[in-house]
């Protein structure tokens, strides 16, 4: 049988701590809406206790969400889980998402404390949290870099307080991908109550291996992966929603799926890019403008003989416009017929011959040969079949 993976969106919290890409409550209740009907399980409305602008936005969003949990941030502070929990009183299932840095960087230098101590600060956050809401997720924050005999204590005794969820996040994005997925075995083997909570992925994207180190993380036995539209995030970003879900979905073999209605994430990549002022890069994986466009003559040839030889993924399936056959001085010649056969041309073998050589004079002067072009080309060569 195959499981599920859950999916916890944060590009309203994590994603939204990308300088300038500060949102208000009407934009963060469309956006968790529409990520609602992308079929996300979480989403992560805010950091509630940060701004009086980040409650409302939570309150707002756990009043309108019906399916999904609405979850908020916090760190472990009692003032911290009180307003999170405050502002989540109207979600149909809240989460209270609370932590403490597990490291030694976190202990020593952001917190000058003992391990013992900060132990002690998790176990009463998870208990404080427990008072507002049944479903406590706790975060070790730079589990990535935090000793794993150290970790696993840690866990097993925030399971033991009430956590239903335990975050492991590779804060600093650190970790390779077998030792993210070794550090997730670690903990399966190592906490006694593990089989209670749901192991999260949570990773960051500095060396960009954010979805690589998921992806080991959910082979090695987590079932939530933390992560945001076009992998928006701190620094690097995190984690990006629409490539894990492509992955599961690709690679059936894992026996993983997730409930994400793959049509939409391409609109959804749009709207979050032009609600948050942040450009998708144009070689994106899934989203980008190039991730279904053929430009060199070898691609093209194969791919008009049958998609399946360069490409992986429909374009459909992601809601994407569709393949696009791009015109340059590295296209061959089917790519050129093709593209004058759309266009109305029908040219033989020998037409495409000759025009292919007044098409690479071209080619040579431009980044991408267009439509207009085509028709120039085409009237050149036989003035009496010019179409425009
Ligand atoms: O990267 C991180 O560790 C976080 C935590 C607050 C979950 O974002
Ligand atoms: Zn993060």
């Amino acid at each position: 049988m195959d499981e599920q993976v859950f999916i916890f969106d944060t590009t309203l919290r994590d994603g939204e701590q990308v300088p300038g890409c500060k949102l208000n409550t009407k934009e963060k209740v469309e956006l968790a809406l529409k990520l609602e009907a992308l079929g996300v399980d979480i989403i992560e409305a805010g950091f509630p206790i940060s701004s009086p602008g980040d409650f409302d936005s939570v309150t707002q969003i756990s009043k309108i969400i019906k399916n999904a949990s609405v979850c908020g941030l916090s760190r472990a502070v009692q003032k911290d889980i009180e307003v999170a929990g405050e502002s989540l009183k109207y979600a149909k299932r809240p989460r209270i998402h609370t932590g403490i840095g597990t490291s030694d960087f976190h202990i020593k230098a952001k917190f000058n404390a003992t391990q013992d101590e900060i132990l002690q600060r998790a176990i009463q956050a998870v208990k404080w949290a427990k008072n507002f809401v049944d479903d406590v997720e706790f975060y070790a924050e730079d589990a990535g870099r935090t000793d794993n005999e150290y970790l696993a204590r840690v866990v097993e005794a925030v399971i033991k307080a009430g956590a239903t969820v335990v975050n492991i996040p590779d804060t600093t994005g650190y970790c390779l991908p077998y030792q993210y997925g070794e550090k997730i075995a670690y903990l399966r083997n190592h906490v006694s109550n593990i089989d209670k909570a749901v192991i999260s992925c949570h990773c960051h994207n500095d060396l960009g291996l954010a979805t690589a180190n998921s992806i080991a993380g959910v082979v090695a036995g987590a079932r939530q992966i933390e992560c945001t539209i076009n992998g928006l995030g701190e620094r690097a970003g995190n984690t990006s929603l629409e490539e894990v879900v492509m992955v599961l979905k690709q690679h059936k073999h894992l026996g993983l799926y997730t409930n994400i209605q793959t049509r939409m994430l391409n609109p959804i990549s749009r709207e979050v890019s032009e609600t948050m002022r942040v450009p998708v890069q144009v070689n994106k994986a899934i989203v980008g403008a190039n991730a279904f466009s053929h430009s060199s003559g070898i691609h093209q040839d194969g791919f008009l003989k049958d998609s399946l030889t360069y490409e992986i993924i429909n374009p459909e399936e992601v809601g994407a416009d569709g393949s696009k056959i791009v015109l340059t001085a590295r296209s061959g010649r089917s790519a050129l017929a093709h593209r004058f056969h759309k266009l109305g041309y029908e040219f033989n073998r020998n037409d495409i011959d000759i025009l292919y050589n007044s098409f690479l004079r071209v080619a040579d002067g431009k980044k991408e040969v267009e439509e207009d072009d085509l028709h120039q080309l085409a009237k050149a060569y036989k003035p009496e079949l010019a179409i425009i």
